[in-house]
């Protein structure tokens, strides 16, 4: 589908107009869009929620949260003024099937006025207990009835397990087809896990090196500073199991370790995609202990400041058995991996926020040079950073300049800053993305049953014991030992605390 200013009308109805990510990423991403050219000039954004609101009370909000959080600043006021007239307050009951009844007219009005049907998204950024009412009742108002043009995209938390996520999928695919869904993860957004298709499968390079003849381990992470904010309630139900690992990691894992799709199309990339988290061997209760480490911060120090431990956190029950770090050790039962260690790690509270990828290969088969140099001989290492740093290093090992052969590591660097100082924000590519129909960055059902599948036996295993040792790691460190132990057994150390060219 066409986009930019002369495309076919677009009306963006958000579920969750008043809440918290439609005031950082959804509007902020718009407006983007918007001044970039990317958005058709025939425009609507209407923005639902219970509160009482007009039309200029909610545009003023929603310019708050754009001048504290868009990448672009502060907003143009004359830009601002001119974006703003697209958007538009409904107040309204979810619950209510009268309110879309209301809706409709109002969404019919528009089209009224272009004298042409509009494309429509509905944004569903809603609890998921609400999910079943709002599409039941789109559905009955005949509000997305045209499946080439009229689209839903639903935020996670997809399920809260995999019989959960399978009603869930059942109840969408009953209502809509399966083209019109866009189960959205906003990692595959990301520039830099993008990038990783076009580091894969535009370089010959790779490859050839790209299984287990070559490559030892891989590491992912994501490490964030935050704790859980105002979020205790619904993290409470999460954990980080399910809040990051579930949907983000197991979605890089999937990046790195697909075979190479035949076309760029939406469905072989989400097929290649679904193979990998096929492959991924289930744990069996009693392997729990040994492959998956969870966490739950304590009190501590971050940035200089003395930080409360997750239980004093509001709305955190003082008991908590949630966790808030998880790391798995994972193999793929497959010819490329078979007997590699993928090792994922996320956590709250960490001392850093940083993510990123590494794929460490296997050291020389045999060094011809002198045992002086034996420490110097480390194995290649690529990685590729995810966020804040946005970069891929390829560690390789060069004589150092000199009268003797002295070894030392040295870095090829591909750094995103260099090339650009505007990343798109990944709402932004996801959501023009949505608008122009191509689902390749989303999740298909059987994606989101498959990597629910995978963590089913850690999730029920936790669920089932209480941590007897929470809290386990301190605010502001790297989160609990168990997880250095989790991968020492095989002889590694996760890649980042260590900032070194070692290991
Ligand atoms: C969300 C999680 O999906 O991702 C949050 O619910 C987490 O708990 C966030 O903080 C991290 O996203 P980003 O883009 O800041 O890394």
């Amino acid at each position: 589908m066409k986009t930019g200013k002369d495309a076919a009308p677009a009306i963006i109805v958000i579920f969750g107009g008043t809440g918290d990510l439609t005031k950082r990423k959804l509007i902020p991403a718009f407006y983007n869009l918007f001044i970039e050219g990317w958005l058709p000039d025939r425009l609507r954004i209407v923005g639902l929620g219970r509160s009482e609101l007009n039309d200029g009370d909610y545009r003023d909000r929603l310019l708050q949260g754009l001048t504290e959080f868009s990448r672009s600043g502060t907003p143009n006021p004359d830009v601002w003024t001119t974006f703003s007239q697209s958007i538009s307050y409904f107040q309204s009951d979810i619950n209510d099937p009268a309110s879309y009844g209301e809706l409709a007219a109002i969404l019919d009005g528009f089209e009224a006025e272009w004298s042409t049907k509009a494309n429509r998204l509905f944004y569903l950024s809603v609890a998921p207990q609400f999910i079943e009412a709002v599409t039941t009742n789109i559905h009955h108002a005949k509000l997305a009835a045209n499946p080439s043009t009229d689209r839903i995209i639903v935020e996670k938390p997809f399920g809260h397990n995999k019989a959960t996520a399978i009603a869930l999928n059942k109840l969408l695919t009953s209502i809509f087809q399966e083209e019109q869904i866009y189960r959205i993860d906003h990692y595959l957004g990301k520039e830099t896990v993008q990038n990783i298709l076009a580091l894969r499968f535009a370089n010959a390079l790779f490859e050839p090196l790209w299984n287990r003849n070559y490559i030892d381990y891989v590491q992912i992470t994501v490490a964030e500073q935050v704790g859980v904010e105002e979020r205790g309630g619904y993290y409470e139900g999460s954990g980080a199991l399910r809040d990051m690992i579930q949907n983000h990691l197991l979605q890089i894992l999937c990046m790195i370790a697909m075979e190479p799709p035949v076309s760029f199309s939406a469905e072989e990339i989400r097929n290649r995609k679904v193979d990998v988290l096929r492959a991924v061997r289930r744990l069996k209760p009693d392997e729990v202990h040994k492959n998956a480490v969870r966490g739950q911060y304590g009190s501590g120090w971050l940035q200089g400041k003395q930080v409360k431990g997750y239980r004093e956190e509001p709305g955190v029950d003082p008991n908590s058995n949630t966790e808030t770090f998880a790391a798995l050790k994972l193999y793929l039962d497959n010819w490329r991996w078979q007997d590699v260690p993928f090792y994922l790690r996320t956590g709250k509270r960490m001392q850093e926020k940083a993510s990123s990828i590494t794929i460490q290969f296997r050291p020389v088969p045999h060094s011809t040079f002198p045992d002086s140099q034996s420490d110097s001989l480390i194995a290649n290492r690529l990685t590729i950073s995810i966020q804040p740093q946005m970069d891929i290093r390829l560690r390789f090992i060069t004589k150092r300049p000199g009268l003797e052969m002295n070894l030392q590591p040295s870095e090829m660097i591909f750094d995103y800053d260099k090339c650009s100082t505007q990343s798109p924000e990944a709402y932004e590519t996801l959501l023009l993305d949505a608008m122009r129909g191509d689902a390749t960055l989303f999740m298909r059902s059987d994606q989101v049953e498959e990597a629910w599948d995978v963590i089913t036996p850690v999730l029920e295993t936790w669920e089932s014991r209480t941590s007897l040792d929470f809290p386990n790691y301190a605010a502001g460190s790297w989160g609990p030992e168990n997880s250095e132990a989790l991968i020492a057994r095989q002889g590694h150390v996760w890649a980042i605390n260590t900032h070194s060219f070692k290991h």
